[in-house]
């Protein structure tokens, strides 16, 4: 990393560190991020300027979010994904704002340092920005989760606008937005063409301006989330929206192969837990089965 005479302080934010203005940074090393003792959107905005990546996890459970906040992620979202992985839905449309609240509950009783992030679900906010107030206000209130991510562009800013009139900060989640399904049709990647393209930079700026801390940019061309990230001053998050984003998200049943039956391409999978709770299962069966379990030393 290389540090320049300093300018600003960024203390404030609880990181500790004392008039240095970073200009770049060894890619992994993290200079804002590990020094933080609770991550905040300030944090994530000190990241974006020293150029230090945002790495953001889905959690819905409290094991889980534990395991995921020990490990040191700087978000936790609460997404509405959890209709597809908690609950076996095909899409994200049935999760309603009382399973939400109940999942961001369950997480943020395991948090002490990431930012958690609930998603407003689909019916909670669209066309009616005083329901989407009542609807975030509700997630604060009654999950204790720090901030609230909304799908959409220019159409709902009054949302958001009415929203942060209350200090809830907004997450903007742009491209492809799976509440939208039933319009699209499919899930395939958002704004390849120049007129998508456009329509989401006007999109990203708009909720820029409307007062969002970042934007999530999920399935879109990684050239057009470079030039958009670049654009932006508030951090941008990706998935499957190429490495250029200021950080990346990925749904974490995805990533440690609890889930099989879903591989997209910008999905890595990082750990094969389908694989192992399959193979604990079978041998517990086993045992059980043949006298093996419980054994004296397992008994009273
Ligand atoms: O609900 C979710 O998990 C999401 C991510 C895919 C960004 O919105």
């Amino acid at each position: 990393m290389w540090l320049k005479k300093s300018s600003q302080r960024i203390d404030s934010l609880g990181v500790g560190l004392k008039s240095a203005t970073v200009l770049g940074v060894v890619p992994g090393e993290r200079l804002v991020s590990s020094r933080a003792k609770k991550v905040t959107t300030h944090v994530l905005q000190e990241m974006k300027r020293t150029g230090e990546k945002i790495a953001m996890l889905t959690a819905y459970d409290y094991s889980l979010a534990r395991l995921v906040d020990a490990a040191g992620v700087d978000v936790i979202l609460v997404g509405d994904s959890a209709s597809n992985v908690m609950a076996g839905n095909d899409t994200t449309v049935p999760i309603t704002l009382d399973h939400m609240i109940y999942h961001a509950q369950c997480v943020v009783n395991a948090v002490d340092r990431a930012l958690v992030v609930v998603d407003m679900p689909f019916g909670s906010y669209q066309g009616d920005s005083k329901l989407a107030l009542k609807s975030a206000i509700r997630i604060m209130k009654e999950s204790g989760g720090h901030a609230v991510k909304i799908e959409g562009g220019n159409e709902i800013v009054d949302s958001i606008k009415r929203i942060l009139t209350a200090g809830i900060p907004v997450m903007g989640h742009l491209g492809l937005t799976p509440q939208s399904i039933y319009k699209f049709g499919t899930y395939s990647v958002r704004a390849k063409e120049e007129e998508e393209a456009e329509k989401l930079m006007e999109d990203a700026m708009a909720l820029q301006d409307a007062g969002c801390f970042s934007i999530v940019f999920e399935k879109i061309p990684a050239d057009l989330a470079k030039r958009v990230s670049q654009s932006l001053d508030i951090p941008t998050i990706g998935i499957g929206a190429g490495a250029d984003c200021d950080g990346q998200v990925l749904v974490l049943h995805d990533m440690l192969g609890i889930t099989k039956d879903f591989s997209p391409r910008f999905l890595r999978r990082y750990a094969d837990v389908g694989g192992a709770v399959d193979g604990a299962v079978r041998g517990y069966i086993e045992d059980v089965r043949n006298g093996d379990f419980p054994s004296e030393e397992e008994s009273y």
